[in-house]
C-alpha cells in the first residue's frame, strides 16, 4: 500500500477512484471526465498482439556464470572464464494462444537474453535438440498446421498428421514430442538446446561449430498424457505458477551449459550434415564440454513490460559467436526483429528488458515512441566526431566461404543422412520398454483424436519407417480401439468429451 494519492497518467491528482463525474447523482456522465476517459482508452489498448508462435509463456531474470575455460573456442566476452552476466529467460509452448494450458503436448521454447559487455546476446532455443522442418519456407506452413482451421477455428489432428506424414524430415522431432518429454513436469525440469549449430571464433580467428545443451540441474521430469490432461483442466497456468512460486520461495532453478564442439574442417565430411536441424550430433562423436551455469533468481514484477514485451531475436549475435549454414537459423535471423517491429513497435530495443546495458552508439533515429535522444551527426561516414566501426577489432565477420549457382534444392546429403535413422535410434537405443509403451499409447491416442484416412494409413507407414515394430504396434493399437468404438460415441481419444457427448 502507498499513502500517495492517485493521479492520472500526467501526474495530476484525481478526485475519485470510484465515481464518474455526473450531472447530479442520477444524471448523465460528462465528457469532460478526462480521468474516466483515460482509464477506458488505456484499457482498450492494454494488449499488444500476442506472439504468432510461442504466445503462452513466462519467465524470470537471473545470471549466467562461466565455470570452465572455453576461451580456446570463442572470444565472446560472455563465455570468458569467471565472467558473470545478467540475463532474462522466457519459456513457452509453441502452438497455443496466450491463455492456453501450459501442459498441452508441445515443444517448449527456451529463450535467453544475456546483457553482455559487448551488447545483447540472445540464444533462442527449445527444449528439444531438433526441429520438425529444415527449410524456413516450410516453417509458416508447419505452424499453421498446428494452430487452427479456417472453417471452424478448431485445432485439428488430421491437419497436423497430414503435414507431418508429408514431411518425413519431421519424424525425429515428432518421435521426441510423442515421448515422455513432450509434456515437461515443470519448466525447471527440462533441458534447453540451441538445436541449431552456431559458429564460435576464438581470439586467434580459429573457427569451431558448436551446439548448446542447457541441462537442468533439477533433473528431467515429465507428466504422462493423463496427468497433463488433468492439469490442463485444473490449472491452465501450472508451469507459469510453478516457476514464479519456486523463485519466490528462494528455490532458484539452474541449468549447466555444455557445448558440443566440432573443428571447422570436420563439417564437410561428417557422417551427418551438421547443419541439418532435424539431426543431432551423437555424443559419442562430439562429447559435451562444460561452459557455465545459468540461475534464475528474480521474478518479474510487471509481466507485460518485462516478459510480454521481451523481444528475443536469434540475430543478436555478439563478437565471437556467428551463425552457421543452417537454413532455418538463417531464416530466423530475419523473422524475429520483423515480428517485434510489428508486435511491439519500431523502437522495441529501447524498452528496459530489451536494452543493452553496454553503450549503444548506433545511427538509428526517430520512429514511434523513441525516447532516447539522438545527437548529430546522424549519418556515416562523417567528419563530425560520430561513432566509427572498429575494423581492426571487429572487421572480420564470423562466417564461412560459399559459392555456387542460385538454386532451390535440398541439402546435399552426408553419408548417413536420412529422415528416419536418428528417430529410430532414439526409439530402439535410448527409450526403455516402459517409455516405448507410453510412446505407442501417446501416438495412438493422438491419432484416434480426429485423424482420418488416408492420413491415418500414412501415419502407420511413417512410424514403420522410424521402427518397424513401433509402426506395427501403433497400427494395431489404433485398429483395436476403432473396433471397440461405440458408434453412438464421439471421436475416440478424448474420453472426457465422449462422456459429455453421451450425456447430452
Ligand atoms: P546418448 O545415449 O549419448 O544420448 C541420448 C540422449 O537422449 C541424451 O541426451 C538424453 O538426454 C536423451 N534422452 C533420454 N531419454 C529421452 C527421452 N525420453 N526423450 C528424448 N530424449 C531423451 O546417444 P546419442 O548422442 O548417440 O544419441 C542417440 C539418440 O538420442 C539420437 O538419435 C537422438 O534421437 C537422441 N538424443 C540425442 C541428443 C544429442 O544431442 N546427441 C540429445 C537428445 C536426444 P539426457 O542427457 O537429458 O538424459
Ligand atoms: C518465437 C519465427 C524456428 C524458437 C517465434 C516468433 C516468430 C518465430 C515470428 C515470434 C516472435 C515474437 O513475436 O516475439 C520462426 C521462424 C522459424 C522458427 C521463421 C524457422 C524458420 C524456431 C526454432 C526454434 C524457435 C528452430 C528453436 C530452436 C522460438 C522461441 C520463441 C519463438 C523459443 C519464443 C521466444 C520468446 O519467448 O519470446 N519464432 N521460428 N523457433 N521461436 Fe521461432
Amino acid at each position: 500500500m502507498t499513502d500517495q494519492p492517485t493521479t492520472n497518467d500526467a501526474g495530476i491528482p484525481v478526485e475519485s477512484d470510484e465515481h464518474s463525474l455526473t450531472l447530479g447523482p442520477g444524471g448523465p456522465i460528462l465528457l469532460q471526465d478526462h480521468y474516466l476517459i483515460e482509464q477506458m482508452a488505456q484499457f482498450n489498448r492494454e494488449r499488444v498482439p500476442e506472439r504468432q508462435p510461442h504466445a503462452k509463456g513466462s519467465g524470470a531474470f537471473g545470471r549466467f556464470e562461466v565455470t570452465a575455460d572455453v576461451s580456446r573456442y570463442t572470444k565472446a566476452a560472455v563465455f570468458q572464464p569467471g565472467v558473470r552476466t545478467e540475463m532474462v529467460a522466457r519459456f513457452s509452448t509453441v502452438a497455443g494462444e496466450r491463455g492456453s494450458p501450459d501442459t498441452w503436448r508441445d515443444p517448449r521454447g527456451f529463450a535467453l537474453k544475456f546483457y553482455t559487455t559487448e551488447g545483447v546476446y540472445d540464444m533462442v532455443g527449445n527444449n528439444t535438440p531438433v526441429f520438425f522442418v529444415k527449410d524456413p519456407l516450410k516453417f509458416q506452413h508447419f505452424i499453421r498446421s498446428q494452430k487452427r482451421r479456417a472453417d471452424n477455428n478448431l485445432r485439428d489432428h488430421d491437419m497436423q498428421w497430414d503435414f507431418w506424414t508429408l514431411s518425413p524430415e519431421s519424424a525425429h522431432q515428432v518421435t521426441w514430442l510423442m515421448g515422455d518429454r513432450g509434456i515437461p513436469r515443470t519448466w525447471r525440469h527440462m533441458n534447453g538446446y540451441s538445436s541449431h549449430t552456431y559458429l564460435w571464433v576464438n581470439a586467434s580467428g580459429e573457427r569451431f561449430w558448436v551446439k548448446y545443451h542447457f541441462k537442468t540441474d533439477q533433473g528431467v521430469e515429465t507428466f504422462t498424457q493423463h496427468e497433463g490432461d488433468q492439469l490442463a483442466a485444473a490449472d491452465t497456468d501450472y508451469h507459469t505458477r510453478d516457476l514464479f512460486e519456486a523463485i519466490a520461495r528462494g528455490d532458484h532453478p539452474s541449468w549447466t551449459l555444455y557445448v558440443q564442439v566440432m573443428p571447422f574442417d570436420e563439417a564437410k565430411d561428417y557422417r551427418f550434415n551438421p547443419f541439418d536441424l532435424t539431426k543431432v550430433w551423437p555424443h559419442g562423436d562430439y562429447p559435451l564440454h562444460e561452459v557455465g551455469r545459468m540461475t534464475l533468481d528474480r521474478n518479474p514484477t510487471d509481466h507485460h513490460t518485462e516478459i510480454e514485451q521481451a523481444a528475443f531475436e536469434p540475430n543478436n549475435l555478439v563478437p565471437g559467436i556467428g551463425a552457421s549454414p543452417d537454413r532455418m537459423l538463417l531464416g530466423r535471423l530475419f523473422a524475429y526483429a520483423d515480428a517485434h517491429r510489428y508486435r511491439i513497435g519500431a523502437n522495441y530495443k529501447q524498452l528496459p528488458v530489451n536494452a543493452s546495458t553496454s553503450p549503444v552508439h548506433s545511427y538509428s533515429k526517430d520512429g514511434s515512441m523513441r525516447y532516447t535522444k539522438v545527437s548529430d551527426p546522424v549519418y556515416a561516414p562523417n567528419s563530425k566526431g560520430g561513432p566509427r566501426a572498429d575494423l581492426q577489432r571487429y572487421g572480420t565477420p564470423a562466417g564461412w566461404a560459399a559459392e555456387g549457382e542460385m538454386v532451390r534444392a535440398a541439402y546435399v546429403d552426408h553419408a548417413e543422412d536420412d529422415d528416419w535413422g536418428q528417430a529410430g535410434t532414439m526409439v530402439r537405443d535410448v527409450l526403455n520398454d516402459d517409455e516405448r509403451a507410453r510412446l505407442v499409447d501417446n501416438i495412438v491416442g493422438h491419432l484416434l483424436n480426429g485423424v482420418s484416412e488416408p492420413v491415418l494409413q500414412r501415419a502407420f507407414d511413417y512410424w514403420r519407417n522410424v521402427d518397424k515394430d513401433l509402426g506395427d504396434r501403433v497400427e494395431s493399437g489404433v485398429r483395436d480401439k476403432q473396433d471397440e468404438k461405440d458408434p453412438k460415441a464421439g471421436e475416440q481419444g478424448n474420453p472426457a468429451r465422449e462422456s459429455m457427448q453421451r450425456k447430452a
